[in-house]
């Protein structure tokens, strides 16, 4: 069998890639080990897909290369997706502001790309493990459990290592590797917090609430919602913060962001003298919450009582949470793999290896990832299409 485009990944990138590619009149083949195409689009966005971002802008990507990702993202921007949505009738909702999901299921983006491929002729190859690449002359020859495969040149979009289940593998890594690339160091992102001991009782005990804070550590900071869980902290504002987070390292977490916790204290004490503590908490914070932080501390009464020294710590308390992770859920929950291959071996152009334009890297494979919020899609969608327009 011979191609001039071999895909490897039947993802969100690898599709994009396939189709742009076929449109521009390549005989294009995507091959995946996995028995179904786009298995992460369908689970992304709790089943519905949050397709892109519309304030997508590479300072919301993180890479030790991070002028890479701009001359993709520049060309092929998210009102470009929304476009190709729009013309396949899909309905979205915007759920937070810029983060555009699919009204009522995932399976609409897949569609949308499946529909696509086929109308470019793209031929798909599923439950298919690919055994060797090795460069054949001018080409790229595959050995595959369906046969060997030429090429005139290979895409990996083989994508990273989060849910294992779901067809991820360290393929993508292994190839580059092979081929001379280095590989950046990878671990989980967007990932949930576990804690141990006291602290996860404590969450456990809450699990299920949710509340905006604003998180901090080694110099970002991310306000959005937390949530409790039975194992520890997530919600969006542990994921995002996830992304930088190392072991060992501590959260602070503002549980009134925007507030200042002390002035705001100070203040009902003169106005409001006779409330107690646990009343002004949970008429900032939900109840569940606010009736915890008193008991941890054991320290609840009326405020007329409090010390400037005793409201000094509260506000501390409030403003500057300090958590200390046991870790985090790793690949099994991770929604993207931080770090990947090396992009300074990589064209930001047309995505092919520097000396090696048979052969090129696309996707979450690269060391490209995006914060939470339809950015990874957006890289998906960017990448895979300005690789296979030069193709
Ligand atoms: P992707 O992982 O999509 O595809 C890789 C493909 O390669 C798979 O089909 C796999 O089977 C195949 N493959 C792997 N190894 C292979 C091998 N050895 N041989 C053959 N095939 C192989 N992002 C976002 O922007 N908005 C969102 O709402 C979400 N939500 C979300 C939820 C969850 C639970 C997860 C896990 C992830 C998200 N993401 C997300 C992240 C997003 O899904 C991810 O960044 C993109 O799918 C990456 O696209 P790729 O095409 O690079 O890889």
């Amino acid at each position: 069998m011979t191609y001039d485009v071999v895909v490897i990944g039947a993802g969100a990138a690898g599709l994009m890639c396939a189709l742009t590619a076929g449109y521009a009149g390549r005989r294009v083949l995507v091959v995946d080990h996995a028995n179904k195409a786009g298995k992460k689009i369908l689970m992304s966005g709790g089943g519905r897909c949050n397709f892109t971002n519309l304030a997508s802008s590479p300072a919301n990507f993180y890479s030790d290369n991070p002028a890479f990702c701009i001359s993709a993202l520049k060309r092929y921007r998210p009102e470009h997706f929304v476009e190709l949505v729009d013309r396949h009738g899909v309905e979205y909702v915007e759920k937070a502001p810029g983060q555009l999901f699919c009204a009522d299921s995932a399976k609409e983006i897949l569609r949308v790309l499946l529909t696509e491929c086929d109308w470019a002729g793209v031929e798909i190859r599923l439950k298919t493990s690919i055994e060797a690449v090795e460069r054949a002359g001018e080409g790229m020859r595959l050995t595959t459990s369906a046969g060997r495969i030429d090429a005139g040149a290979v895409v990996v979009a083989s994508g990273g290592l989060s849910i294992p289940t779901m067809g991820a593998s360290g393929f993508g890594y292994d190839l580059a590797r092979q081929f001379g690339l280095a590989v950046t160091e990878t671990r989980a992102a967007l990932v949930p917090f576990t804690l141990t001991s006291q602290w996860k009782a404590r969450a456990e005990a809450l699990a299920g609430v949710s509340v905006e804070v604003a998180v901090s550590c080694r110099g970002r900071r991310y306000r959005e919602p937390m949530l409790f869980t039975h194992r520890g902290l997530s919600g969006p504002a542990m994921l995002q913060i996830s992304s930088v987070w190392q072991p060992g390292d501590t959260l602070s977490i503002d549980l009134l962001p925007g507030i200042d916790a002390l002035e705001a204290l100070v203040s009902a004490r003169r106005e409001t003298p006779r409330r107690r503590l646990s009343t002004w908490l949970g008429e900032r914070l939900p109840k569940r919450l606010a009736q915890a932080l008193v008991e941890w501390h054991g320290d609840d009464g009326v405020l007329a009582e409090y010390s400037n020294d005793r409201l000094a710590a509260w506000a501390e308390r409030l403003g500057d949470w300090r958590v200390k992770p046991s870790g985090t859920e790793g690949w099994r929950t991770a929604e993207v793999t931080m770090g990947g291959i090396d992009t300074r071996s990589i064209s930001s152009k047309h995505f092919a290896v520097t000396g090696l334009p048979q052969l090129r890297f696309i996707g979450e494979v690269l060391d490209v990832t995006g914060e939470l919020g339809g950015h990874n899609f957006q890289w998906a969608w960017a990448s895979g299409v300005a690789c296979g327009m030069a193709l």
